[in-house]
């Protein structure tokens, strides 16, 4: 009986184009939806995908964080403590300090803070790093999480650390975050590139040159976990006429030991006139300067 049912509907189906284009267009329909959510979900979230190691990297660690939904591959020579960072990779979850904006990363280790900034909305993060392991690893794990179109990570030359080494002259970014290395010492070995910045060079040039990549209104985040590191960069901050804050930290400087957990976060900001004095054009200048 119920099939005989189903034989005259699908016949009555079958001989009434009205119904057939409605079931065609609800099923195109019903598709669309799903495969939209799939990728607005892929786009938000990301997505884990399995993938081999680039060749010459080796795969030390799966790490979780709060912060995203999927683990983190750690390469080995690689930096990973996230205790280094935690204030700031708050700031970034729970507002909207990326969403829509272009980052930059400068020393991105296994790409941590960068997968943040993608995972709130960053329109475009840039991620640099003197560790050629550390760029793969970075790049690996934005791979892993279909957020390339998002994600650019360039190779920082030994020769040539300073912080904008590898930025373009006319390239600005809307935030700009940094857990650099923490210790005046010289490196080694491409590990301790993660510990160590030699005469706090990189820190030197990257206050020196913030006006010339920043946007206006652009903010900047620096996490240090190191007194030194810490006293070094506020007293930058004044020589280049830069307000510096400590942020979301309650605790004296003056009592912590010179390293400590959990890092820090510094915001440094730059007025809007410097940083729209070295927007002007060249001819500008010169019309100017008659
Ligand atoms: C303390 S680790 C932080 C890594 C990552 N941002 C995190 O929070 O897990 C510092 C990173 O800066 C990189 N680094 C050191 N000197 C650098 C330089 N001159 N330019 C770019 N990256 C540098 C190191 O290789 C290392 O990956």
């Amino acid at each position: 009986m119920t099939g005989f049912f189903r034989n005259c509907a699908q016949k009555c189906d079958r001989d009434n184009p009205e119904i057939q284009m409605r079931n065609c267009l609800s099923l195109l329909l019903t598709a669309f939806v799903l495969s939209n959510s799939v990728v607005l979900r892929i786009q938000a979230q990301g997505v884990s995908i399995p993938l081999p190691a680039p060749k010459d990297f080796r795969v030390v660690g799966w790490r979780n964080v709060d912060d995203l939904r999927y683990t983190v591959a750690q390469f080995d020579s690689v930096f990973w403590d996230p205790r280094d960072t935690p204030s700031l990779r708050k700031l970034i979850r729970t507002t909207d300090l990326c969403k829509d904006k272009t980052v930059l990363e400068i020393g991105v280790g296994t790409g941590l803070l960068s997968l943040c900034a993608l995972n709130r909305g960053a329109n475009k993060v840039v991620g640099t790093d003197i560790n050629p392991a550390a760029q793969a690893n970075a790049l690996y794990n934005a791979r892993r999480f279909r957020w390339t179109d998002r994600f650019e990570c360039r190779l920082v030359k030994k020769d040539k650390p300073g912080a904008f080494e590898v930025i373009k002259t006319n390239e600005r970014f809307d935030v700009i975050v940094s857990n650099p290395p923490w210790v005046d010492r010289k490196p080694k070995t491409n590990f301790e590139y993660a510990l160590y910045d030699p005469g706090f060079h990189l820190a030197k040039t990257l206050m020196a040159d913030l006006p010339k990549h920043l946007n206006p209104d652009g903010r900047v985040l620096l996490a240090y976990g190191a007194v030194s590191g810490i006293v070094t960069v506020r007293k930058l901050a004044k020589q280049h006429g830069y307000g510096f804050k400590i942020v979301d930290d309650d605790r004296d400087l003056a009592k912590l030991p010179d390293e400590f957990l959990p890092g820090m976060m510094m915001e440094i900001t730059v007025p809007e006139q410097m940083i729209r004095a070295t927007m002007k054009l060249p001819e500008e200048k010169q019309s100017s300067s008659n």
